[in-house]
């Protein structure tokens, strides 16, 4: 009887014939977040329950439903993350990072959602994302948001995502608001669907935020937030659209964006693409400059994003961004056409490696007849096959087959071996 274990729903394996796309993208970040000067931060994938519940907030769609929970062996209540920005906050406490300091870092890993699976939403997936600390004009916004359009340009994807824009206020303001809100829902209680019900009292900002199309006129009609901003918050939101006006980035001001998680104040912002169907979101933030005192450190401003990673690969993927030597093919392969000559191959692609870094060169191992192992040389993808047979070994040369182009085979000394690739395949010593 087969009984095979599967791996669970939602959570993908990342395969040998997919990775050179995600190496592609996460390399394309990396350099970018050095370009601007963010120190990379790595934290725990499980935390204290508290820390989500207290950050994300107990009445949203994450904490109530999709968060990981479980007890240890010590009954501690602990789950696995389901987004960075709390666990970045936990860290940069803990180890005394903002104490008297302004912080640029940037993450990437797992994160874990107990959501519906379905194309670009998973139960496993990971985000890329950046936060700064004690910095509380909207020049940081600005820059944030700068970085993740520059992304865009260099990935090619400028043209297929829309930037969309909000500012939540003060929660002073956004107090005052929510009381403004719920009675125009109170007004129109009987278009609200269950959902938007159970959230009038606990949550009323994010029933705006409903994709209910029988809503949609009476949501449309609601008051907005930005009508009732207070005068900081919006003096703030119009410096940010100023910088980012000057900077050519356009941007399409959303007054329904409120976003899932509750710790945000005055900008919001999410990066949205009508390329991937209903999970359209590629990159989302905003400011958090509550979130510090919130969870026990001195009040400190804060901004950030987090882009879904498998979201802008399947982007990349349908609109073949993905440039063709995103993973370098292997440059040689190498044959012992005999069992003498196998036992020197080990040791001369190694002699390679020495000579030259920059070489990739996989030696055949486990034997086989001449043709299979040039079966595999072809298959591996190299540009050339390096054969070392018993006329080599007497001669103390190696011979060099073209595998993909039209180019004379020709057999070297071996002590000229390594120049003479260096040579022949345009590789750096
Ligand atoms: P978020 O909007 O919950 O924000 O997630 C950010 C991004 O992660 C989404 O826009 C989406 O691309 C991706 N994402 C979320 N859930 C899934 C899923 N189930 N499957 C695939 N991709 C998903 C945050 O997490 C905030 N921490 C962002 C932030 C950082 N705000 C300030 N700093």
């Amino acid at each position: 009887m087969s009984n095979k274990i599967q791996a669970i729903r939602g959570m993908n394996d990342l395969l040998p014939e997919q990775s050179a796309q995600w190496q592609y993208f996460e390399g394309q970040m990396r350099q970018l977040v050095q370009r601007y000067g963010y120190a990379e931060i790595r934290t725990p994938v499980l935390e204290q329950t508290a820390l989500f519940a207290r950050s994300i907030g107990e009445v949203t769609d994450i904490v109530e439903k999709e968060m990981y929970t479980f007890a240890d062996r010590n009954g501690d209540s602990l789950t696995l993350r389901p987004e960075g920005t709390a666990s970045c906050v936990r860290a940069a406490l803990e180890n005394g990072l903002l104490h008297n300091q302004t912080q640029r870092l940037w993450y990437q890993g797992p994160m874990f959602r107990y959501e519906r699976p379905q194309k670009g939403r998973y139960r496993q997936f990971h985000q890329v994302g950046i936060e700064a600390y004690g910095l509380e004009g909207p020049d940081i916004d600005a820059e944030v948001i700068l970085l993740s359009a520059r992304l865009w340009k260099q990935l090619g994807l400028r043209e297929h995502v829309t930037l969309e824009l909000n500012s939540l206020g003060s929660s002073d303001a956004r107090a005052a608001y929510r009381d403004i809100l719920v009675s125009y829902f109170e007004d129109h209680r009987a278009v609200l669907d269950e959902d938007s019900l159970r959230r009038l009292q606990s949550n009323p900002l994010r029933i705006l935020d409903s994709k209910n199309s029988d809503m949609a006129p009476m949501l449309k009609a609601a008051p907005k937030l930005l009508d009732h901003l207070d005068s900081a918050s919006r003096e703030h939101f119009e410096r940010l659209c100023g910088i980012l006006d000057a900077a050519g980035i356009s941007y399409v001001i959303n007054p329904r964006l409120v976003r899932g998680l509750d710790y945000y104040s005055r900008t919001v912002f999410e990066w949205t693409t009508t390329a991937l169907g209903s999970q359209g979101t590629v990159c989302a933030g905003g400011r958090y400059d509550g979130l510090v005192e919130q969870l026990g450190g001195k009040p400190t401003p804060a901004v950030g994003f987090a882009m879904g990673v498998e979201r802008l690969i399947l982007l990349l993927d349908t609109l073949a961004l993905v440039p063709e030597d995103a993973c370098p093919r292997l440059d040689a392969y190498m044959i012992g056409m005999d069992e003498a000559a196998s036992k020197s191959v080990l040791l001369l692609a190694e002699t390679l490696r020495d000579a030259c870094p920059t070489l990739r060169i996989q030696v055949h191992c486990g034997g086989g007849s001449f043709k299979s192992q040039m079966k595999k040389a072809d298959k591996s993808g190299a540009r050339l096959a390096l054969l070392l047979g018993e006329d080599e070994l007497a001669r103390n040369a190696v011979t060099v087959k073209w595998l993909r182009e039209d180019r004379d085979q020709q057999t070297l000394p071996r002590q000229e071996l390594a120049a003479e690739l260096i040579e022949l395949l345009d590789i750096s010593a």
